[in-house]
C-alpha cells in the first residue's frame, strides 16, 4: 500500500472544510493512517517547504502558512500519491479542473486550502518530517458498501 502526506492548511482549517475533504479523501478509497492538528511556526514552514525558501511567494507562504492550524494527514492506498494530487486539482485554483478541492474551495494561488506530496521521495520526506514512523497505521479499508 501507498502511504502520502496530506495537509488541510489554516484557512480551510478555519472555514470548517476538515470534514468534507478529509470525506472526499475516503470516498476515493484512501485511508486515515495518520492525524494531527498543528500551527506551523516559522522554523516548520522554513524546513517544510525548504525547496521554496529562496522564491519570492515564499514570505507570502510562510505567513499563510503559520496564521493558524493546519491538520496534517497520512493516507494511504493504491496510488495514493497520484490519487490525492488529483483529488486537490492544480496549484493555482484558476487553473484547476471542477470538482477538485481548490477549485471548488481555494480563493486564491496562496492560501489554496490543501497541499500532498507529489513523488515518492517527497512522500517519504514529508511524512517523516510530521509523523514518527510508529504514528502511521497502514491498514486495508473494507469496502464502502461493507462499513457504511
Ligand atoms: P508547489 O509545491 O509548486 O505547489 P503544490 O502545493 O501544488 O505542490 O508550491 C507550494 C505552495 O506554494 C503552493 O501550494 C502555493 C504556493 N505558491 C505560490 O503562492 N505561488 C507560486 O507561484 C507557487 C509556484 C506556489
Ligand atoms: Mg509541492
Amino acid at each position: 500500500m501507498e502511504m502520502t502526506f496530506a495537509m488541510i492548511k489554516p484557512n480551510a482549517v478555519k472555514s470548517g472544510l476538515v470534514g468534507r475533504i478529509i470525506d472526499r479523501y475516503i470516498s476515493a478509497g484512501l485511508s486515515v493512517c495518520a492525524v494531527k492538528m498543528h500551527q506551523m511556526t516559522s522554523e516548520d514552514a522554513r524546513g517544510f517547504y525548504a525547496e521554496h525558501v529562496e522564491k519570492p511567494f515564499f514570505p507570502e507562504l510562510e505567513a499563510y502558512m503559520t496564521k493558524g492550524p493546519s491538520v496534517m494527514l497520512a493516507l494511504g492506498g493504491e496510488n495514493a500519491i497520484a490519487k490525492v494530487r488529483a483529488i486537490n486539482g492544480a496549484t493555482n485554483p484558476a487553473k484547476a479542473e471542477p470538482g477538485t478541492l481548490r477549485y471548488d474551495f481555494a480563493p486564491s494561488m496562496t492560501e489554496n486550502v490543501v497541499h500532498s506530496s507529489d513523488s515518492p521521495a517527497s512522500a517519504e520526506r514529508e511524512l517523516d518530517f510530521w509523523f514518527k514512523k510508529e504514528e502511521r497505521y497502514a491498514y486495508e479499508m473494507p469496502s464502502l458498501k461493507a462499513c457504511c
